[in-house]
């Protein structure tokens, strides 16, 4: 899961998606940021209260920056908006790495949005938003995986 500061849209993405998959094995999540502004803090205290509320602590998760290495370790790259795509796809050492990289909210048919907007200067009402999209994107790649099995 990749935004620009990994530490709003990003750490919840990763704090959902390991949520709905802690009862697999085969599945791991990681976020990070395509800045590195932010790297070794923790997430926004918004994104925090916000999953808190939902049940799921991402307290505890640090910032890192995404790295060219991440096209070996992970067979998707889910990035939350256009900005992101082209620092990420700028990155890939081949065709076959620029493949693994996709809009999260590409997943998500139902969506009218393609792209999860970033709440960093908005209010806490954003940050809900925000959860809500990426949480019914998350559903739609759970369904990919599942499906292709
Ligand atoms: P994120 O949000 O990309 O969802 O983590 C941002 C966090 C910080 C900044 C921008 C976006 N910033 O400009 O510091």
């Amino acid at each position: 899961m990749v935004c620009l500061g990994n530490i709003c849209r990003s750490p919840l993405a990763e704090g959902i998606l390991r949520s709905k998959t802690s009862k697999f094995s085969n599945f791991e999540v990681a976020s990070s940021g395509t800045a590195a502004w932010h790297v070794g803090k923790s997430p926004d205290k918004r994104s925090v209260d916000v999953a808190l509320k939902h049940g799921i602590d991402i307290s505890k998760f640090r910032a890192s920056q995404f790295r060219k290495s991440d096209f070996d370790t992970f067979d998707k790259i889910l990035v939350m908006d256009t900005s992101n795509y082209k620092d990420v796809l700028s990155l890939a050492p081949n065709q076959k790495a620029k493949e693994k990289v996709q809009l999260l909210l590409s997943l998500d048919t139902s969506s009218k949005e393609q792209e999860v907007p970033d709440p960093y200067y908005g209010g806490l009402d954003g940050f809900e938003k925000v959860f809500q999209m990426i949480s019914k994107a998350c559903d739609a790649f759970l369904l990919t995986q599942v499906s292709s099995k």
